[in-house]
């Protein structure tokens, strides 16, 4: 497969990590506010859920929150072969399997990190998903699991993948512990090996390598990008979101100002009255702890995240983020401004 086969992946430099209860579609359209270009990944989705849960509720996206990858977490070719057409159907990006997930509930089911002790079970895997779709197929793995868990093994793994067609992988350059620890645990406990993706970068020039762990600023962004393909993003993301204003010029290209902080709180009120007040479809809250982080760091950040979580649940009301907004000062909701505002008139 060649760069310009439509199943190769397209390169992008920067993307924010699949992760259960942060990264649903309300975060994912929050987070496409703040960059254009960064790719999104969905939260994990088991296929029992797609093929024997409501569909909709885990598949269903917004338009504007492309490019998106489906993430599934699996173990039965023929299910997640199935499920990858569905995603496929739905108008994904990209279909990508889970195999770093270290939960006891993943790990009894047989999915995620545990499929690292089985390279040729994620071959049969992905090679099943492949033959479902035309578009790419990625794996995003640890860089090894207890007994399998020297450069040589994830070598194998990912020889043995690439072989089923996998051309994206990205790496979580820590070994998962299966039992024992929890999976919070399992993201600090372990330690960061980036040498290792580097290494397997190296190894394999001709695919993508994209490596999670541990990245939180532009910086450490620059400097991983200097031996791998891509820097995924996890906790960052949610705690501070507004990190991704500065993505989309430093790492694709773009020529437009990112919006302000109060043109995106302005647009997420939108986005709460529209789809979901008015069609009366989940709640305020879902959406609205999309937005708790959007001013850590500034002053009046704190009392923002305190207002609205005292109120988002129960208090609810249209103009809830504009109230909690006043506490802020004028830099910290529009670094151009210089006049005190906190009356949304305009979005920008
Ligand atoms: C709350 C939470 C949920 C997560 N859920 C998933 C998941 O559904 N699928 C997955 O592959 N990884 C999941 N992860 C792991 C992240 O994708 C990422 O690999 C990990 O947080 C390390 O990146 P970071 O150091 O940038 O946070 C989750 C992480 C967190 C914090």
């Amino acid at each position: 497969m060649s760069e310009t086969d439509p199943k190769f992946p397209k390169r992008y430099p920067v993307s924010v990590a699949p992760m259960m209860d942060w990264t649903d579609r309300h975060f994912r359209y929050f987070l496409r506010l703040i960059s254009k270009h960064t790719f999104l990944y969905t939260e994990m989705v088991h296929t029992g859920a797609i093929l024997r849960g409501d569909r909709h509720r885990f598949l269903q996206f917004h338009p504007d929150e492309f490019p998106l990858s489906l993430q599934l977490g699996g173990d039965d070719p023929a299910s997640l072969a199935e499920c990858s057409k569905i995603g496929e159907d739905y108008g994904y990006s990209e279909i990508n399997l889970n195999v770093g997930c270290p939960s006891d509930r993943v790990r009894e089911g047989n999915f995620g990190a545990c499929l690292m002790r089985t390279p040729e079970k994620v071959a049969e895997l992905t090679d099943a998903m492949n033959a479902s779709v035309s578009i790419p197929v990625t794996v995003k793995c640890r860089i090894g699991i207890p007994g399998k868990d020297r450069l040589e093994d994830l070598y194998r793994f990912i020889e043995c993948v690439r072989q089923a067609g996998v051309r994206r992988f990205i790496v979580h350059a820590r070994i998962a512990i299966l039992g024992g620890l929890s999976p919070a645990e399992n993201r600090e406990i372990p330690p960061l090996r980036y040498e290792d993706v580097e290494s397997i970068k190296r190894s394999f020039p001709d695919l993508l390598i994209e490596i999670n762990g541990g990245i939180r600023t532009i910086p450490q962004m620059c400097e991983r990008l200097k031996t791998t393909d891509g820097v995924m993003i996890g906790r960052a993301a949610y705690e501070t979101p507004f990190l991704f204003s500065k993505v989309d010029s430093v790492f694709f290209g773009e020529k437009d100002s990112p919006k302000s902080r109060r043109e995106i709180l302005f647009r997420m009120g939108e986005y709460v009255e529209k789809q979901i007040v008015e069609p009366g479809i989940g709640k305020p809250h879902h959406a609205l702890r999309a937005v708790l982080g959007l001013f850590h760091g500034e002053p009046g950040g704190k009392r923002f995240r305190r207002i609205l979580t005292e109120r988002m649940y129960s208090d609810y009301s249209s103009t809830l983020l504009m109230e909690a907004a006043e506490v802020l000062s004028a830099s910290a909701l529009d670094p151009t401004s210089s006049s005190v505002e906190t009356e949304f008139s305009s979005p920008v």
